[in-house]
């Protein structure tokens, strides 16, 4: 069907559109009411209907005769393994292990927290609470105690799962010692922590008292069925940052999720079902979630989960290697590893060396894609690269193109035109739409589509002020863009404290906190600034309390050491310079912008609030000095 007229049935006929939607999944029951409101007035999808998620993904499939197609295939360069799952085999798998959790007194409406690398047991733990109503949280394997700390204490999880050694390249990072340091710092208690022992050394030393072996769990249950629950049922809590030091958990549905990622996997992906999808994300980021886990099982498609990195794993023909062998027609990765790979193979030599005939698109998002690293991909590989735009909080893509339609135009340097259900506008301070071609905020008009967040968990106030209360009637994305008469968007990147460092989603104000934390800090400013590989990455400006007698050197090394410490090695700030002062308004309000602006040595104005001019001058000596 034409794009623009399927864009239109989603805005104006809204209900029927997505009632039509609706019906391309199973449901126990199938919904009477498909959009109403919860006690907020915050708009809810397919309240009454009925389904399961892990029924959709897994036991759906079987009863249709696919129980022999393969599900899953894990590739892990970095342990040299490979193994393939059909449906059949997964279901014996999730369902014994769903089993295990209901052994161990975990029910409907239960929170579990998932901290493990990129295995299939993973998969399988998320499924496996999706199967009896456990609402998970994945935890990305990057992150530091303090963050799963953040999350638990949150959350309160009733378990905990996780594996014991997560592999980044050669180095193999114990996890058991990260969670035996959150436990002990979390508030909460967590009942049952389960753990998949991975068996890659003899890690007796690592094991502490208490652990359930996965496996043992495993094989000792009996399959537990798939329960049915509501379709406002959170399948997960996704936390990310946000403008304040604490990460938000965004709450996910089950049943307008299920339904959006099927559409998803239809229209803008336009991929067969039996094909083979693979989204080259950790299951820790919502990519991982949507385009890793649900979205392909649901659309019965073969997903693979890639424990490794676009170089280095061996080499930077990992992907085509890939996409070669397991036939992957379509694929979805972070500009960031294709950036990654072109510096490694700039002439496209290892690209050579496999058979691409199966490839058909690929799909970009996370951060803006340079046109340069277009140019190499069209250049080398040939196949159309799709920008799409999209955040933890939609679930799913905003912006984007339906290749389903044939006649899909890529726009260079565009993330694409609105997706049917998204309303977008672009509005000035003031809540006046721009014209074409001028930089405003990205707003969407409410209702959201299915699939978007439905709140916060816990914090329905942090909801609303995030999202809300900026534009009535309208969800605020953070995001700054520019339309052009064409329709297609541009995004502009974030106009809050959220920064992107290699597709990763990181708060600048939590790094903010941390750095001020040292003795000898009197305040700070963390900025993202440009940078060529990894699109951007944080540096902090501090300034020492008086009379401290720390060196430059010595308070950047401790800087650098508290943030990978506290965040994780994946927060990358590896830059702090000493300034005398900060510029600032003369309310008092620091002027990151100016920093950054600085810092990335761009041409700027001196903004018209500035407390103190010659601060410009002293900090522009400064990263000279610094530069030197
Ligand atoms: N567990 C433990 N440590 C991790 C980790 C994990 N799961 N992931 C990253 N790290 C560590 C890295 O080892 C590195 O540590 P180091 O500073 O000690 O070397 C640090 O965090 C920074 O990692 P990263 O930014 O990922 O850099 P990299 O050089 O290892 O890899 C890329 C660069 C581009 C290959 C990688 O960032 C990537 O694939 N990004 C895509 C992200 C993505 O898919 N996002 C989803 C949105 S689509
Ligand atoms: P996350 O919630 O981790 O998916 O990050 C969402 C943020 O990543 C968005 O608010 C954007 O700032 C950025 N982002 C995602 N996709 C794109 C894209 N295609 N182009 C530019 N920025 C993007």
């Amino acid at each position: 069907m034409d794009t623009d007229i399927l864009f239109k049935q989603s805005i104006e006929d809204k209900e029927n559109f997505w009632e039509k939607q609706a019906k391309e999944i199973q449901w126990f029951t199938f919904p009477q009411q498909i959009i109403s409101h919860d006690k907020n007035e915050y708009p809810q999808w397919f309240s009454d209907g009925q389904l399961n998620m892990c029924y959709l993904c897994i036991d759906k499939h079987i009863e249709d005769g696919f129980g022999d197609q393969t599900a899953i295939i894990y590739d892990s360069p970095v342990t040299n393994q490979k193994r393939t799952y059909t449906f059949d085999q997964a279901k014996e798998e999730i369902s014994k292990f769903a089993g295990g959790l209901v052994s161990l007194g975990l029910k409907k409406g239960d929170t579990a927290v998932i901290y493990m690398p990129m295995i299939p047991q993973t998969l399988f733990a998320m499924l496996a609470c999706a199967r009896i109503g456990v609402i998970h949280n994945v935890v990305f394997g990057g992150f530091a105690p303090h963050e799963l700390v953040v999350r638990i204490d949150d959350c309160k999880p009733k378990a905990l799962i996780t594996a014991t050694a997560g592999i980044e390249i050669a180095r193999r990072i114990p996890y058991l010692p990260l969670v035996e340091k959150a436990i002990e710092l979390a508030q909460d208690k967590v009942d049952h922590i389960i753990v998949y022992n991975r068996k890659l050394v003899d890690n007796r030393n690592e094991m502490f008292e208490g652990l359930i072996d996965y496996e043992e769990l495993v094989q000792s249950s009996e399959p537990a069925d798939c329960v049915s629950v509501k379709s406002t049922h959170p399948l997960y809590l996704l936390y990310t940052s946000g403008t304040t030091g604490k990460p938000k958990g965004i709450v996910r549905d089950t049943g307008g999720y299920a339904t959006a990622l099927k559409f998803s996997m239809k229209y803008i992906y336009g991929i067969e079902q039996g094909e083979t999808y693979w989204a080259a994300s950790d299951f820790g980021w919502a990519v991982g979630h949507s385009f890793s886990v649900y979205g392909p099982l649901i659309n019965r498609n073969t997903t693979i989960i890639f424990e490794g990195k676009p170089i280095m794993t061996p080499d930077a023909g990992t992907f085509w290697r890939i996409i070669s062998e397991y036939k992957v027609s379509t694929m979805f990765t972070a500009p960031t590893a294709i950036r990654a790979i072109k510096k490694e193979d700039p002439n496209g030599e290892l690209v050579k060396k496999y058979d691409l005939s199966h490839f058909k698109k690929q799909f970009l998002a996370g951060e803006r894609c340079d046109v340069a690293t277009l140019d190499w991909f069209e250049e080398h590989i040939g196949v159309p690269a799709i920008d799409h735009w999209w955040q933890t909080e939609s679930g799913w893509p905003m912006l984007g193109l339906m290749t389903s339609d044939s006649n899909y135009k890529i726009k260079r340097a565009s993330a694409g035109k609105p997706i049917p259900g998204y309303d977008i506008k672009i509005f000035d301070e003031n809540g006046y739409e721009l014209d074409a071609h001028q930089e405003g905020y990205l707003i969407i008009k409410l209702p959201l589509p299915p699939g978007a967040l439905l709140g916060i968990w816990n914090d329905n106030e942090r909801f609303h002020s995030s999202y809300l209360s900026q534009y009535k009637g309208y969800y605020f994305s953070g995001d700054g863009a520019i339309q052009d008469e064409d329709g297609y968007i541009f995004i502009t990147g974030r106009v809050d404290d959220v920064i992107n460092v290699a597709g990763h989603r990181l708060s600048t104000s939590e790094m903010e906190e941390i750095v001020s934390s040292h003795p000898d800090v009197a305040e700070c400013a963390v900025v993202g600034i440009d940078d060529e590989l990894k699109g951007q990455i944080p540096f902090a400006a501090v300034v020492l309390k008086n009379g401290s007698a720390i060196t430059e050197q010595e308070v950047e090394k401790d800087i650098i050491r508290m943030v990978r410490e506290k965040i994780g090695a994946v927060a990358f700030l590896k830059n702090a310079m000493v300034v005398k002062r900060l510029p600032k308004t003369r309310s008092g309000k620091t002027l990151r912008k100016l920093i950054r602006t600085l810092l990335d040595g761009k041409d700027f104005q001196i903004p018209s609030t500035i407390y103190d001019e010659k601060i410009i001058e002293e900090i522009q000596e400064k990263i000279n000095d610094y530069r030197a």
